[in-house]
This record gives structure tokens, C-alpha cells and sequence, in this order.
């Protein structure tokens, strides 16, 4: 796929080859916060949204249109995958994800499916076919998917949660049981990874939200093993298309996050940039990482942060701008308008 591909900034900067300006999207760059969203949501509900093509396809065009970013990441969720293992998913208003079955036994572990991405999702390759004939050339779609220790904890927990309770007990009660199921699902994210690759996505992220609670040694343990798996099965069936791995709240994982193979790190904003290549080396890119918060402040806190994050990175490329995590609902569309501009203007090479 290579040899035909546009060039694509975004693509160039992961691959640390020479980028004219630093590209920039923004991470949940669809949702609430912008009222043509809201309207649709008026509408339909967050799942028929996600698994109706046209409808995705026209969020995920939101901000493409309105805020000019370099990258269009397909509206989907991160649940969709967990949904398709067996678990019985609602969104529940104010709450936000709901799994009703949560797995928690092994009967519940050797209950699950091993779905096939394409029958199980058939709506998310349309709608990533539906969003290269969009965009391209212009800018390039990424895919995503949770991590596995991110997924488990959702399907463990049954939603949200703030102490990680139930992930945990079974990670210090039952490990063999629990290795048994970051196995299982991490077999699925790569099957689900490569579909949206060979769907049109030309980059992906993985997103570990949660796993910044884990200790040093219990991600080394629990969490890294699958990443890794994940990456090395992705890279074996797509070799061409980067990856970007998040994990949020990380500072402290920063060197054992290197260590999964991804091209590019994600970083939350509690990372200073600068010290990227000295804590894990040079060869790998970086995307990253203001504080989706200084959006809600003065337009002239934006503009300071943009320069700093940018002053951070010495290189010439090997940056991706972005949030250190995702835009919040009812954050000032001026200031995410005014950030992309600002990246693009002080990010001339
Ligand atoms: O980035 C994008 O624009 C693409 C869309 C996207 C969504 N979710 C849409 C969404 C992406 C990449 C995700 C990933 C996702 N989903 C993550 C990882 C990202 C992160 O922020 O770390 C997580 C943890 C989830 C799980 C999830 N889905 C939660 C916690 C919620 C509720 C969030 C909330 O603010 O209420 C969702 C629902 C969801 N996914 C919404 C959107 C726009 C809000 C839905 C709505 O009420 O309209």
C-alpha cells in the first residue's frame, strides 16, 4: 500500500521522516462539545450513531470541516469490541458505559466470543471505507481500539470505575485466570485492528485510558505483556501502517511503555516532551500533550501552551500535536478552532 499512498503529514511525522510544519489532530476531536453534534445526538443514540456508516461518517466530519485538522479518526467507541466478546452494553445518560453481564468468574471467561471483527462490526469498515473517499488525499483516517487491560477492566468492572476494584482482585486472586482473559481479548483487538487497516485506516491508536493505575511492576506484569502482543500481532499482518500507543496518567510507565513497540507515544500532559528521548531513546515519535483543561481558560493561556508544547520537542519531526487526552464536553469551540491554527502557524519548520 505504500508505494501508492499519499504523502500525509501525519504519516511522515510517525515515521520520523522530514515534516514541513508539525501536524495536529485532537483526540475525541467528535463530541459534545461542538452543538452540530449535540443535534444529531438529539436524534439517535450514541450506539445507532456508531453503527450507522453515514451517521459516523458525518461526525467524524465535523471536525474535519470545522477545525481543519490533519487526521480524521473514525466515531466509533471503544467498547464496540467488548460489546462483540458477549457483553451486554448500554450508554447510560450521565453515567456514560454500562457492561450489565460483567465478567467476573471463569465460567464467564470461557463464555466469550471470538468474534469476527467484520460480521460482528460490519458498520465500522463501511464507514472507514466511507471516510477515506472523504478525506482522502487530503488527510488520513485513523482506527482505534482500547488496550487490553483498558478493554478488561471495562468488561471486569461493568463501566466506569475509580478504584479498579474488581480488575484487581481478579489480577491478584486469580492471575492464570485473568492472563487467560487479556489473552482472549487480546487475540480480538488484533483481528479488529487489522480489519480497520484493511478497511482504509492508514494509522492506529491504542488506548490504555486506565492502565496509569496500575504500580510500575503490576503494569510490567499485567498490562504490558498483551500491549505488546497486541502491536507485534498488528505489525505482523500490517507492517506498513503505524501505531500510536496512549496511556494516559503515565509518567511513572513511560519507560516500560516504550518497551511495547509502538512508533508512537502518546503522552499525557504530566510528561514533559523534552525528556522523551533521553528516557527511551530517540527512535521513537511522539504525540502530545496539552492539557485539554487549558481550553477552558483565556485564549492567551491556549496560545502560551501551544508554544511551549511545541518548544518542548527538539526534533524536527517525530512530533504529532494533540491533548495529553481527550477534548471534554462543553469546552469552547473558539479555543479548539484558535489551537489548530496555532499549531499550524508556530509549527513551520
Ligand atoms: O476521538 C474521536 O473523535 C473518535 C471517537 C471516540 C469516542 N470514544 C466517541 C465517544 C473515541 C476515540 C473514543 C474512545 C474511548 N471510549 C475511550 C478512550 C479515549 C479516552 O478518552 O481515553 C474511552 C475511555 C471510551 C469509553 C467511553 N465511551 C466513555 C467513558 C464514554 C462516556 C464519555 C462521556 O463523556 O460521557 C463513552 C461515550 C462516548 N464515546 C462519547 C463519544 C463522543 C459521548 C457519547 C455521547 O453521550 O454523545
Amino acid at each position: 500500500m505504500t508505494d501508492t499512498s499519499p504523502s500525509f503529514l501525519l504519516l511522515d511525522a510517525a515515521r520520523g521522516l522530514p515534516v514541513s510544519r508539525t501536524p495536529v489532530w485532537l483526540m475525541r476531536q467528535a463530541g459534545r462539545y461542538m452543538p452540530e453534534f449535540r443535534a444529531i445526538r438529539q436524534k439517535v443514540d450514541f450506539l445507532t450513531l456508531c453503527n450507522t456508516p453515514e451517521l459516523a461518517v458525518e461526525v467524524s466530519m465535523q471536525p474535519i470541516d470545522q477545525l481543519n485538522v490533519d487526521g480524521a479518526i473514525i466515531f466509533s467507541d471503544l467498547l464496540i469490541p467488548a460489546q462483540a466478546m458477549g457483553g451486554d452494553l448500554e450508554y447510560v445518560k450521565g453515567e456514560g458505559p454500562v457492561i450489565h453481564n460483567p465478567v467476573r468468574t471463569e465460567a464467564d471467561v470461557k463464555n466469550l466470543r471470538a468474534p469476527h471483527p467484520q460480521e460482528a462490526s460490519p458498520a465500522l469498515g463501511e464507514a472507514i471505507a466511507l471516510l477515506v473517499k472523504a478525506v482522502e488525499p487530503r488527510i488520513p483516517v485513523l482506527g482505534f481500539t482500547g488496550a487490553p487491560w483498558t478493554t478488561a477492566a471495562y468488561m471486569i468492572e461493568g463501566g466506569g470505575s475509580s478504584h479498579y476494584r474488581y480488575i484487581k482482585t481478579m489480577m491478584y486472586h486469580e492471575p492464570a485466570l485473568f492472563d487467560r482473559l487479556l489473552e482472549h481479548i487480546s487475540g480480538v483487538l488484533i483481528q479488529y485492528l487489522d480489519y480497520q487497516a484493511r478497511s482504509g485506516a492508514r494509522l492506529v491508536q491504542i488506548f490504555d485510558t486506565w492502565a496509569g493505575a496500575l504500580s510500575l511492576a503490576d503494569y510490567r506484569r499485567f498490562a504490558l505483556p498483551t500491549t505488546q502482543r497486541v502491536i507485534q500481532g498488528f505489525k505482523a499482518l500490517q507492517p506498513d501502517v503505524p501505531l500510536i500507543l496512549y496511556v494516559n496518567n503515565s509518567n511513572h510507565l513511560l519507560e516500560a511503555t516504550a518497551e511495547a513497540g509502538a512508533d508512537v507515544l502518546s503522552l499525557d500532559w504530566r510528561v514533559p516532551l523534552g525528556e522523551v528521548p533521553t528516557r527511551v531513546g530517540a527512535e521513537v515519535s511522539v504525540q502530545g500533550n496539552l492539557d485539554p483543561c487549558l481550553l477552558f481558560g483565556p485564549a492567551s493561556g491556549v496560545e502560551q501552551g501551544v508554544k511551549d508544547v511545541l518548544a518542548s520537542w527538539k526534533s524536527p519531526t517525530r512530533h504529532i500535536f494533540n491533548l495529553g487526552h481527550g477534548i471534554l464536553p462543553e469546552t469552547p469551540v473558539e479555543n479548539v478552532k484558535r489551537l489548530v491554527e496555532w499549531v499550524k502557524e508556530y509549527g513551520q519548520h
